[in-house]
């Protein structure tokens, strides 16, 4: 058997690293190949520090060998994980972080009505419930939740003066600190925003809040990858992302593109990982069947496919449902399979959160200039 350097360069022009568009030979990922008889040595640099990643890596540098060049071809990847620097991965988006606020997480989806509102609410009681200071923004200007989802439909913030200017105060319930678009709109009123309008009221809710120490601020996105994403996104200092899926075919395809719209060079934001919401269904009369409604591992898969981490999955609950349209979230509810899931997926956000900052620089975002939009209302 004689293999050439060349063939063996060409098999890993068909592939790429997870995440990454260009091909692993042309992003650089490939420091060097070496070839001695049938022995083929592949020395790869990836960003992606993911368990999946680095598997998905070297299970694709062999298949492409084998494939492209010799079946029989004795492959060894060494394979060294390496924080981009920051020059060469910084955000073209820039801006000033929040003082006060170490981690914003985006919670998105792309398709419509998976569960994000319902587990951004779950995860948020959950980081307060272990003690963390936690935020919630509610950035669905299509269709606000969140004063539902915390039972404060009936409250406003309140304007209070902080360093001598006027700041809106989050209302709080059940430890987190909460703003929504629905605070400022009425229930049922269609509200139709304009990217840069959205922009300015969302500005607002960051920048002219007093939202004090926070550990985490959740922001709750709209469904959809569109343009307005696009000024929201730009907007805000974005630490991570996560996606929420539900197993079924159609909803996994946006989840596909909302992982590549955080990933577009523009925006440049680390995704933290997919949670899948609605996994099964379980009667409650029959408590060891699980039925796969929407499909079975749909999300694990494609967060394996993409390799990015696979945060957690939760069942088809009544009570998550009825939880949230009562204003109590379910996580609240004390030892249940529910919360025990939440436990475990906010202990996986947590933990992907603070490998994220070990390895990448703080994403930054174009500061928006203020403007009226959404105004508190005036402390009596
Ligand atoms: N795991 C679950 N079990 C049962 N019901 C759920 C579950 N997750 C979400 N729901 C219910 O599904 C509906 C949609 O959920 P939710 O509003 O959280 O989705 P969303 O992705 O935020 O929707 P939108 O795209 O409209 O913002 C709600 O009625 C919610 O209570
Ligand atoms: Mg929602």
């Amino acid at each position: 058997m004689k293999i050439e350097k060349k063939e063996v360069l060409k098999a890993l022009e068909t592939i790429s690293v997870p995440g990454e568009g260009q091909n692993m030979v042309e992003s650089g990922a490939v420091k060097n190949v070496l070839v001695f008889g049938d022995e083929v040595i592949v020395d790869i640099t990836i960003n992606n520090p993911s368990l999946q990643a680095k598997k998905k890596t070297e299970v694709s540098i062999l298949q492409a060998i084998h494939k492209e060049v010799h079946q029989k071809a004795q492959v060894k990847v060494n394979l060294k994980v390496e924080a981009p620097v920051k020059e060469n991965n910084a955000p073209e988006i820039k801006g000033k972080p929040i003082p006060g606020i170490d981690n914003i997480i985006a919670v998105a989806s792309g398709k419509g009505g998976v569960g994000k509102s319902t587990v951004t609410a779950n995860l948020a009681v959950t980081l307060a419930e272990m003690g963390f200071k936690v935020g919630l923004l509610d950035a669905d200007i299509y269709g606000p939740s969140a004063t539902i989802m915390f039972d404060v439909v009936n409250e406003r913030p309140l304007s209070v003066t902080v360093d001598g200017k006027s700041k809106m105060k989050p209302v709080e319930s059940y430890g987190v600190k909460v703003l929504s678009i629905g605070f400022f709109t009425k229930l049922d009123q269609a509200v139709v925003w304009r990217g840069p309008m959205a922009s300015k009221a969302l500005n607002q809710m960051i920048f002219d809040a007093d939202w004090g120490e926070l550990d985490f601020l959740l922001v709750d996105l709209p469904p959809g990858t569109g343009d307005i994403h696009l000024s929201i996104m730009q907007a805000l200092p974005l630490t991570g992302a996560v996606v929420v899926s539900t197993p079924q075919t159609v909803a996994l395809a946006d989840a596909r593109k909302g992982v590549a719209m955080f990933q577009q060079e523009s925006i440049n934001v680390p995704v933290l990982g997919v949670i899948e919401n609605m996994s099964y269904f379980t009667p409650p009369e029959l408590p060891d069947n699980k039925y796969h409604i929407f499909g079975k591992d749909g999300a694990r898969n494609l967060a394996e496919d993409l390799g990015i981490p696979f945060l957690g999955e939760l069942p088809l609950v009544q009570s998550i449902r009825e939880a949230g349209d009562v204003g109590r979230p379910a996580a609240l509810q004390e030892n249940t399979p529910v919360s025990n899931s939440f436990v475990d997926i906010t202990r996986n956000v947590v933990t992907e959160t603070v490998r994220r900052n070990e390895n990448i620089a703080p994403t930054e975002a174009v500061k928006i200039t203020t403007m009226a939009g959404c105004s508190p209302a005036k402390k009596s």
